[in-house]
C-alpha cells in the first residue's frame, strides 16, 4: 500500500480533512497536520495538540463490512506501536490499552479514533492518530481521565520529528494491513495480545449503562474484549477501560 501524503501547517482536525478528501480520491492518503486546533477524541472527548506532537489521519477506501473495518483499530495500534518501538529502545515499557491507546511507562501517549463514511459499495475508513511526541496536555484540560498522559519526550528524552514519524507509521501500517489481508485477523490479534496491558489482571469496563469488573482474559476474533467474572465470560464491543 502506497500512501499519498498531504501535509498541512494547521487544521481543525485531520479526521475532518480526511473525511472531506474521501469525496474526491480513492488513493490511500495520509493527512498530517503540524498543528491541530479542534482535534476529536473517542467518546465525545476533544484531543489537545500543541505543536510538536503528531496528528495525522490515514484515509483508505475499503469494500468490507463494518465489523471488519473495526479491526483496523488493532492494525493501527500495532503499527504505531511498531513505529515507536523502532525509535525508543528496550528499556521503556510500551503497552497497548484496549482497544488502541498506547501507554509508555504507564502513561497515555497515543490515542486513535476511527471514523467511517459510506460511498455505496465502498467505505472510506479514516484512522486518526494522535501521538504526544513532545508534550502532553495538563490534567485540567482532559475530560473523564482514565490514565495520566505523558509524551515520548518526557518519558525517554527522545525528540521525534512529526513528519518523519508519519513516514514511519505509513511504512508500518502498510506492513500490518498486508498481514491482515493475507493472513487474517488471527496473527494481528496474537501480536496485539502479546503487547496488551493488564491481560490476566483485574480491570473495569465502563459502558454508558453498565460497569463490568473482572479479569481481562483476551480479545475475540471480532476484537471484542473478553472479561471473566466468577467463571462467567462477558464480551464487550465498546467501553472505556479502567485499572
Ligand atoms: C482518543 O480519544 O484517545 C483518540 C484521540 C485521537 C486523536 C487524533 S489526532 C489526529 C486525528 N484527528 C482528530 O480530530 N482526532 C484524531
Amino acid at each position: 500500500m502506497e500512501f499519498d501524503f498531504v501535509i498541512l501547517d494547521e487544521t481543525e482536525s485531520t479526521n475532518s480533512e480526511a473525511l472531506k478528501l474521501a469525496e474526491s480520491t480513492d488513493n490511500p492518503t495520509f493527512i498530517v497536520a503540524k498543528k491541530q486546533t479542534n482535534g476529536r477524541g473517542r467518546i465525545d472527548r476533544s484531543w489537545s495538540d500543541p505543536s510538536g506532537n503528531f496528528s495525522g489521519s490515514i484515509l483508505i477506501k475499503i469494500d468490507e463490512d463494518l465489523q471488519n473495518l473495526a479491526l483496523r483499530s488493532f492494525v493501527a495500534a500495532l503499527s504505531v506501536f511498531d513505529a515507536i518501538d523502532q525509535e525508543i529502545g528496550e528499556e521503556h515499557e510500551l503497552l497497548i490499552k484496549w482497544p488502541n491507546d498506547l501507554l509508555l511507562n504507564g502513561k497515555k501517549i497515543c490515542g486513535i479514533l476511527l471514523e467511517t463514511k459510506n460511498f455505496g459499495n465502498v467505505s472510506a475508513l479514516v484512522i486518526g492518530i494522535g501521538v504526544n511526541l513532545l508534550s502532553s496536555p495538563n490534567l485540567d484540560q482532559i475530560k473523564n481521565i482514565t490514565i495520566k498522559p505523558g509524551s515520548i519526550y518526557s518519558e525517554t528524552g527522545i525528540k521525534l520529528d512529526p513528519i518523519d514519524f508519519a513516514d514511519l507509521i505509513a511504512h508500518n501500517y502498510a506492513l500490518r494491513e498486508n498481514q491482515l489481508r493475507t493472513i487474517g485477523f488471527s496473527k494481528i490479534r496474537e501480536i496485539w495480545m502479546s503487547r496488551a496491558a493488564k491481560i490476566g489482571k483485574k480491570i473495569t469496563a465502563r459502558t454508558p449503562n453498565f460497569e463490568y469488573h473482572g479479569i481481562f482474559d483476551s480479545v475475540d476474533e471480532k476484537g471484542q474484549l473478553i472479561i471473566i467474572n466468577n467463571g462467567e465470560e462477558k464480551k464487550i464491543a465498546a467501553a472505556e477501560i479502567f485499572f
